[in-house]
């Protein structure tokens, strides 16, 4: 149904059997290049919650998605876990964090939500915090599976950035197809 993809039952069973054998595994040792050992990390868009396992073997990391279903799932499979709802865009947290990750999530905002989600994750990072966040390499956008997706390049994420991050790494890198995807990791300024 159109714009009930991750938000239904069994969209959500539908995308975490999809995306089983896949996980930020490497996108994850980047960061920790970057990132102390048990920071305090939000993670957005925790979904499936492979990332978030890894995550929380490293940092003290909260969970968090917009869609009901995941949250439900997330917090039966980590019963020791904190998993909030939250929305990208808005962030609507009081807790301020080192570090933010996400895995293939900040491409479902438009350009004007992406611009808004940047400023937020601003004031809830601390001091020289650090960003870590995957994207899908394209131009333009379309509508998949109901979703609004955004497509983006190096050149076009350094725009988005720039003004309140030092790029750190940003490269192109394979997640099913050559140089299919983005990896930004930026310090605040
Ligand atoms: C492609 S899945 C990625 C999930 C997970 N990060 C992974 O790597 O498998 C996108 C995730 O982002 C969540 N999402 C989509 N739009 C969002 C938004 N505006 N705010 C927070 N989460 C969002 C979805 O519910 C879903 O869990």
């Amino acid at each position: 149904m159109k714009g009930d993809y991750y938000k239904t039952e069994a969209s959500v069973k539908a995308y975490i059997e999809l995306a089983k054998n896949v996980n930020g595994g490497t996108l994850i040792e980047l960061l920790k290049d970057y990132l102390p050992l048990d920071s305090k990390v939000l993670e957005i868009g925790s979904g499936p919650g492979t990332d978030w396992r890894i995550l929380n073997t490293y940092f003290q990391v909260i969970g968090s998605d917009n869609s009901d279903e995941f949250i439900n799932h997330l917090k039966t499979q980590n019963v020791n876990g904190e998993f909030l709802n939250l929305d990208a865009t808005t962030l609507t947290i009081k807790d301020r964090f080192d570090g933010i990750y996400s895995n293939k999530v900040l491409h479902h905002l438009t350009n004007d939500q992406l611009s808004q989600s940047i400023k937020r994750q601003c004031q809830i990072l601390n001091d020289s915090g650090i960003i870590c966040h995957s994207f899908w390499k394209g131009e333009d956008s379309e509508i998949f599976k109901g979703l609004f997706v955004n497509y983006h390049d190096k050149p076009d994420l350094v725009s988005f950035y720039k003004d309140s991050f030092n790029i750190l790494y940003l490269e192109y890198y394979e997640e099913f197809e050559t140089d299919d995807s983005i990896l930004l990791i930026a310090k605040k300024k």
